[in-house]
């Protein structure tokens, strides 16, 4: 590859079969938004140039791809008229220019770079893929040659083009410097009345420049324009996501119980039991296991410690090395600090446990007031008895114990005793007395 690279990405269509309120290219697929996929297929082209081509009024989409450029077009005319937005920014670029379609989530930059060589050898390239269900894809006519004379749409077909199983996967890399002009040419008549992006291979053919075409599985180029696609997309992604992170050392017990989050950063060694959920923005240090039915976002795991089984750890989260989380424990925006402990049934909140720290069972760290949230700060070796509830803000310092069932209100010193419960009171055979009065009441 010798040549400048730069992208459009297709993302105006309002996406009527998904029947959203939401841009297509902003649903998610392991937790990103399509559109954050494709764009990083493009990082891996080095694509100089990224723009996005967005309807008006999404703004959200706007906001969610920058740093990429985005330009409008101001009415869904077709593929064909949204590739011509970008014509501003990349009329006469000197380069290969690819066109992706934001509904294809699955693309591989690898892919691209194979039709860019064609790209480069003929002018114009398309990326292809073969299916049993071809229903609703463009079909490449190629007459059993290596080249495409055309493309003809879904609703464009003839009764025999029907058959053709060659599909378009939407992708083309193009020349730059003829890209514009082609595009002028594209016409409007057929089926839908729209400008086919597809129609570019028939307009170059009449400059006597052939469309090459490479082709992908039909895995990675499924395009998404119903919720049962999206749902499709999401466990060919699982799988996908799923053998990356075995083949780089994690066990899954059951893996196809194991959801991950297309970001997630997964170290070596790690086990993860069966029905574990891996939200987004979670790294998992080497030889730490996540136990059965754990669920955590936004948070960071530390080396060889214990997750779960059944614990939640929620965003701004922190959890050390050797930290035993045990069942029923939500962490949310805390931090346990390295041998820390917190085995059973406990809310710890806004809180930073100090390290080798145990928390009892039952422990519940009451960080809200019903106004403002406020923080508890454990220092090393702090013992919590259990059935404790600690009400913040509070500081209890290195090596304090505090006495099971107690309510603390106030902070702690280092190595001090804090109990605070009713005074137990025992009476002497008072239980003895009770029965024998109550059997009497009862005989009467
Ligand atoms: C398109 C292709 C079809 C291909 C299929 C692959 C055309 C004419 N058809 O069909 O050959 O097999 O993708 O998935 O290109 N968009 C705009 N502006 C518009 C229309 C669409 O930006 O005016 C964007 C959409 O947001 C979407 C993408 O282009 O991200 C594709 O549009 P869509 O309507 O999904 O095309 P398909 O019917 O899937
Ligand atoms: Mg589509």
């Amino acid at each position: 590859m010798n040549k400048k690279t730069a992208a459009i990405i297709l993302a105006a269509g309002k996406g009527t079969r998904m029947k959203s309120s939401m841009p297509k290219v902003l649903h998610p697929v392991a937790n990103e938004p399509m559109i954050t996929h494709v764009l990083r297929a493009c990082d891996g082209i080095e694509s100089k140039n990224t723009m996005v081509v967005i309807g008006e009024g999404m703004d959200t989409l706007a906001y969610q791809v920058a740093p990429a450029r985005t330009v409008i077009q101001k009415s869904q005319n077709g593929t064909g008229d949204a590739a011509k937005s970008a014509r501003s920014v990349l009329e006469n670029f000197e380069g290969s220019v690819f066109i992706l379609l934001g509904d294809v989530p699955l693309i591989q930059s690898k892919t691209l770079q194979k039709l860019q060589s064609v790209s480069e050898e003929t002018g114009l390239a398309v990326l292809g893929f073969e299916t049993q269900s071809p229903h609703g894809y463009g079909r490449l006519i190629t007459g059993g040659s290596r080249f495409v004379s055309e493309i003809v749409e879904e609703k464009d077909c003839t009764r025999d083009q029907k058959e053709i199983t060659l599909c378009n996967s939407g992708a083309f890399c193009v020349d730059g410097k003829r890209l514009f002009d082609w595009l002028d040419r594209i016409e409007n008549n057929n089926a839908q009345g729209e400008y086919y992006l597809t129609d570019i291979v028939a307009v170059a053919a009449k400059d006597g420049v052939q469309c090459g075409y490479v082709t992908a599985s039909e895995d990675e180029v499924m395009g998404i324009n119903s919720r049962a696609q999206l749902a499709q997309a999401e466990a060919i992604l699982q799988s996908r996501l799923r053998m990356r992170a075995m083949d780089n050392g994690v066990t899954m017990i059951d893996p196809q119980t194991v959801y991950l989050s297309a970001d997630a950063q997964i170290s070596s060694d790690v086990v993860i039991e069966p029905n574990v959920y891996i939200g987004t923005g979670v790294s998992i240090g080497s030889g730490t296991t996540i136990h059965a039915f754990s669920h955590l976002e936004q948070c960071t795991i530390g080396e060889d410690s214990n997750v779960g089984p059944f614990a939640r750890v929620r965003p701004k989260s922190k959890i050390g090395n050797h930290v035993s989380i045990g069942n029923f424990i939500e962490v949310n925006r805390s931090e346990l600090k390295d041998g820390a402990k917190s085995k059973h049934i406990s809310y710890l909140g806004d809180a930073i446990i100090g390290e080798k720290s145990n928390i009892g069972a039952g422990t519940i760290i009451a960080n809200y007031d019903g106004f403002m949230k406020h923080e508890t700060v454990l220092g090393e070796g702090v013992f919590v008895g259990s059935n404790s509830t600690l009400i913040s803000p509070l500081k209890i310092e290195k090596g304090a114990i505090i006495a099971a069932g107690s309510v603390v209100t106030e902070n702690i010193g280092a190595d001090d005793l804090a109990i605070s419960r009713a005074q137990q009171n025992n009476l002497d055979g008072w239980a003895k007395d009770y029965r024998a009065r109550k059997e009497e009441e009862k005989r009467k």
